[in-house]
């Protein structure tokens, strides 16, 4: 694509007045895959507001990499999230968000974050010896039991229950994120309606709950092997900062709901796609059994376990957690040859660019061996943009990338999951992309039972 020519988006067609917001907002995903028709950048309107949807590999990397300075997160992100993460690293512009990004970075590096590795094997484990043979099981809800706990464990060493006032206060605030992004007008947060006032209650306890964190962290001053820890302790040599109280009880929200919900969703996924798929849990299974026979997995196994690791960018391929993210023009810019002007709102269609038959024959067959290591090299690295791209790439992805693993194989090395003969599945978009009437399956025992695994 030449990017000096000058091309012109294609208008989606739309209603007077309302635009195509009725469509978008009655199934969100079709829309976006039905956006590529209209071609490389498409725009369409959400009532009267112009919104560009960017559906090619191309123009999505103009935007993420190589004019990445050219834009900001959206307005409209920043009016659904600042209320509940401030100013953290998803939220965060310019300079101070370079910075944050600075200070945060050396707390995900690999030889920090493989520490939790263990972590991570033991939650799930408890959950293998939890589960009963032949038993329903909600996965989803499972999933997302299994991630908050880990988070909490190595964002502040807490060890708190799945069930305690901690993650029930995330779980409210969460929730709110979805009403805000399902929602353009929103009703005013100082409204004393009960979703309000229970908003504000988790909220206050979400900030007493890392103001004390940080209080112990700071009295202490000891390095408790926790993200928190390690975000206290960081300096910016470049301009001998570190972060003050506020900053880091942002980054600890953002990461908390960062970190939890897009790996259970990305899990949740993938016990569905096993489950469609028996010659996948087959594979997989014989991949487990071979390398960890009757143990736990470590971090050190995770080479050896290729396949596992084929089947999770598979998943993500089909269901991405993220699928989509936007971004708004600060300057007159031109990206794949089209030009926007200053404050244009950009959808990056990361679900249409990885169901695209240009890009991935037979986009919508669940197929691990387009990762392997022979397949993947040829993958177009532009249109698999699971964790994003460019300056603004997930900072936890190594960390969910090991999470995912170690998950998988910890639990289907014990159990594999039938979905539940009533369960209807369809994917919907929320904050992140989720099974619309949730993840119902029964638990089967694999080789041995729980208890002598
Ligand atoms: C499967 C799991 C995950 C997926 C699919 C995912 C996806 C993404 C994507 C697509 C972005 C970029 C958004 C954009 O460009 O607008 C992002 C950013 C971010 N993610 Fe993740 N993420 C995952 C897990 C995590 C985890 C485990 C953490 C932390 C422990 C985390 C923390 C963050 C943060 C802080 C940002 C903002 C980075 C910045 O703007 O500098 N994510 N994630």
């Amino acid at each position: 694509m030449a990017a000096n020519t000058k091309r012109q988006p294609v208008r989606i067609p739309g209603r007077l007045i309302v635009g195509s917001a009725p469509e978008f907002n009655h199934d969100t995903l079709a829309f976006m895959l039905n956006a590529r028709q209209w071609g490389d950048m498409a725009v369409m309107y959400y009532s009267v507001f112009p919104l560009y949807i960017a559906n090619h590999p191309d123009v999505v990397h103009d935007i993420l990499v190589t004019h990445n300075s050219a834009f900001y997160k959206s307005t409209q992100t920043k009016i659904a999230l600042k209320p509940i993460v401030g100013n953290g690293l998803f939220t965060n512009d310019g300079d101070d968000w370079r910075q944050q990004r600075r200070l945060a970075q050396p707390s995900f590096h690999t030889k920090r974050i493989s520490a939790y590795a263990d972590t991570m094997v033991r939650y799930a484990d408890e959950l293998c010896r939890r589960l009963t043979p032949d038993q329903p099981v909600d996965i989803e809800r499972e999933m997302a039991h299994l991630t908050m706990q880990i988070v909490a464990k190595t964002l502040f060493n807490y060890d708190g229950g799945a069930n305690d006032q901690l993650s029930e206060a995330v779980r409210t605030v969460l929730r709110n994120v979805d009403i805000r992004f399902a929602r353009l007008a929103q009703l005013p947060q100082w409204l004393p309606t009960p979703k309000n006032r229970e908003f504000r209650q988790a909220i206050a306890y979400l900030d007493q709950f890392i103001q004390q964190m940080i209080e112990e962290r700071r009295r202490s001053q000891e390095d408790n092997g926790d993200l928190l820890s390690m975000l206290i302790m960081a300096h910016d040599d470049e301009t001998n900062m570190r972060m003050s109280d506020q900053q880091l009880r942002d980054e600890a929200i953002t990461i908390y709901g960062a970190g939890h919900e897009t790996t259970s969703g990305a899990l949740t996924w993938a016990w569905y796609l096993l489950s469609q798929h028996p010659h996948v849990a087959a594979k997989l299974h014989e991949e487990l059994d071979r390398v960890l026979g009757d143990r736990l997995p470590t971090y050190a196994d995770l080479p050896n376990l290729p396949y596992t690791e084929m089947v999770i960018k598979e998943t993500m391929r089909i269901y991405p957690p993220a699928w989509a993210t936007s971004r708004q023009t600060i300057e007159d810019v031109t990206v794949g040859g089209y030009a926007l002007k200053k404050n244009s709102v950009v959808m990056l269609n990361i679900y249409g660019m990885h169901r695209d038959a240009r890009w991935f024959p037979n986009p919508d067959v669940f197929d691990p061996e387009r990762f392997s290591p022979e397949n993947e090299p040829h993958i177009n690295k532009r249109a698999y943009i699971p964790f994003g791209a460019g300056p603004r790439i997930c900072i936890g992805n190594s960390f969910a990338m090991m999470e995912a693993r170690l998950l998988l194989a910890t639990l289907a090395r014990a159990w594999h999951f039938e979905l539940a003969p009533d369960q209807v599945v369809a994917p919907v978009r929320q904050f992140t992309l989720r099974p619309r009437y949730g993840m119902r399956m029964v638990a089967r025992a694999r080789v041995r039972t729980p208890e002598t695994v």
